[in-house]
């Protein structure tokens, strides 16, 4: 692809990809250490939705009220859901105000409190309030970790930076069922559990403590040699006047929305950080309604349809399906830079329309065998649909982990202009917990109402509109740096006459 850039300070007027001097991967120990720091905050997002479906299991042991009321046992759980619901919320705005490190820092703080109030609650009520701020913290944590890296990333490499933290959070979930499997026999079982999780969050801290402030808002705040200080570790000279020309333009055409304070209002007055926030949160929402925390829960029982009938290997199964979920998100990490966030997206969602299909199907199938004496005798009940299931399974997680889990989150780090990229991308952080919540509350309801398999049948129409979403709302965002996706915006908003009006604005044009 070939940019043309008229116009932009220091532009030579064109910019080949192909030319540009592209940092890969693995070439720069500096981005890739700062990315898995700020990835612990989604270490602890995966290990805190993880732990606690084992924890449980002995709290009930040791509270008798916990025990005895299933809205307790509800509370504790999704408790900390709420909290993250706040934490994104807030936690965006602290980012745009006061940076990206202090906010991690404020989410390690809160964490860690949370994590020790757990470990030593007295009673099942300080449990929840320890849930409460666990959940905050993983909201702010959210919202931060994938900003911190886009900002500090080249933007050949952002999509696999950013997909980086989401393999924390899925590696956050497998070691959280290891953990499950490997407490069973310690006493004090659910206060390690939930305790341990001080450990990387008092780790990140003292990491943050030595990484600087991203760049990017450096440089928005004024902070123009400290920004440059940091870019210089990132990029050669030639590479680094490049970046920093953007930037000033950038800052240029920012100057408005950085002279006032921003607000929350301001997001749905714009309208291009409308369409943005549209595609943004879309994106979240669909991300949880097609379904992929109720297919991780769901898990031990369609193994157990397959025939697997003893808990410890159910579990153990379910640790395996959490490993594949984990291993895709590394193909998606591979892939999203390469085929694009859009084109990933849609492949991923295809195939977990096809594979809802068939677990669908293979659950109608054996709620038809258990009434229906006939199929069964055709000897296609049991394991002949278990392993049908177990196929849905595995072709769902398959597909859903390099695109569905990735590309929601990396979009929402890329697509909002400077001064809002906090604002935007906890609000649609907000969306992905708050329809998180939603699904987690009324899953068995609906389970219960119409069944297994027309449950995943709805979750399959679901995930026909979000292929639709994808289709019409998302736009390419690979490569591009934050300026072209600002300018792409406008045009979309006003087209391209319009947003190419203004002094300070430049003209990109591409050509296939
Ligand atoms: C989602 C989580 C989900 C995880 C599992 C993440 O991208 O936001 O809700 O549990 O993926 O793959």
């Amino acid at each position: 692809m070939t940019i043309i850039d008229l116009g932009a300070p220091g532009s030579s007027g064109i910019l080949d990809a192909s030319s540009k001097r592209e940092i890969s991967f693995f070439s720069n120990m500096y981005v890739l250490g700062l990315t898995v720091t700020a990835g612990i905050g989604g270490l602890l997002f995966g290990y805190d939705t993880g732990v606690i479906s084992g924890a449980l299991l002995y709290i009930r042991d040791d509270f008798k009220a916990v025990n005895d009321s299933s809205v307790i046992q509800e509370t504790i759980v999704s408790m900390a859901l709420v909290g993250a619901i706040i934490g994104a919320a807030g936690g965006g705005w602290i980012n745009d105000v006061y940076g990206r490190k202090k906010a991690t820092l404020v989410a390690d703080v809160v964490f860690i409190i949370g994590s020790l109030v757990m470990c030593a609650a007295p009673d099942p009520y300080i449990l929840i309030l320890g849930r409460l701020f666990v959940g905050l913290g993983v909201g702010v944590a959210s919202v931060t970790a994938p900003v911190y890296i886009a900002e500090a990333a080249p933007s050949e490499i952002r999509g696999g930076l950013v997909a980086t933290n989401v393999l924390m959070i899925t590696g956050g979930q497998f070691l959280s069922y290891l953990v499950n499997l490997a407490f069973t026999e310690v006493p004090g079982t659910w206060r390690w559990m939930l305790g341990v999780a001080a450990v990387p969050a008092v780790v990140q801290f003292c990491l943050m403590v030595f990484l600087p402030e991203s760049p990017r808002w450096l440089y928005m705040k004024d902070k123009k040699s400290e920004a440059r200080a940091v870019l210089e570790k990132i990029y050669d000279s030639d590479r680094l006047e490049e970046e920093i020309d953007q930037l000033a333009a950038a800052a240029m055409q920012d100057l408005e929305s950085r002279k006032r304070s921003v607000s929350y209002m301001d997001v749905f007055k714009s309208k291009e950080m409308r369409l943005a926030f549209f595609a943004g949160a879309g994106l979240q929402a669909f991300q949880q309604f097609t379904g992929i925390n109720t297919v991780m829960y769901y898990s031990p029982t369609i193994v157990q349809m397959a025939g697997f009938a003893s808990n410890q290997l159910a579990l153990l199964l379910s640790l395996i399906v959490a490993a594949m979920n984990a291993a895709g998100t590394v193909v998606g990490i591979v892939l999203i830079d390469r085929c694009g966030r859009r084109r990933l997206a849609l492949f991923s969602l295809s195939g977990v329309l096809v594979s809802l299909v068939i677990l669908s199907l293979a659950f109608i199938l054996q709620s038809s065998c258990n009434s229906n004496n006939q199929i069964l005798s055709l000897g296609f009940c049991n394991s002949g649909i278990g392993w049908f299931a177990v196929v849905g399974l595995a072709l769902y997680i398959a597909c859903f982990a390099p695109g569905m889990g990735p590309v929601p989150w990396t979009v929402n780090s890329e697509i909002y202009p400077e001064a809002y990229r906090g604002i935007c991308g906890g609000m649609s952080a907000t969306v992905n917990w708050i329809s998180n919540l939603i699904v987690a509350q009324t899953f068995l309801s609906i389970v219960e109402l119409v069944g297994t398999g027309t449950t995943f049948l709805i979750i399959a129409g679901i995930a026909v509109l979000a292929l639709l979403f994808v289709y019409i709302f998302v736009p390419e965002t690979k490569g591009l740096t934050f300026e072209q996706v600002e300018r792409m915006w406008k045009e979309r908003a006003w087209g391209s006459e319009a947003s190419s009006s203004g002094s300070s604005q430049k003209l990109l044009e591409y050509v296939a």
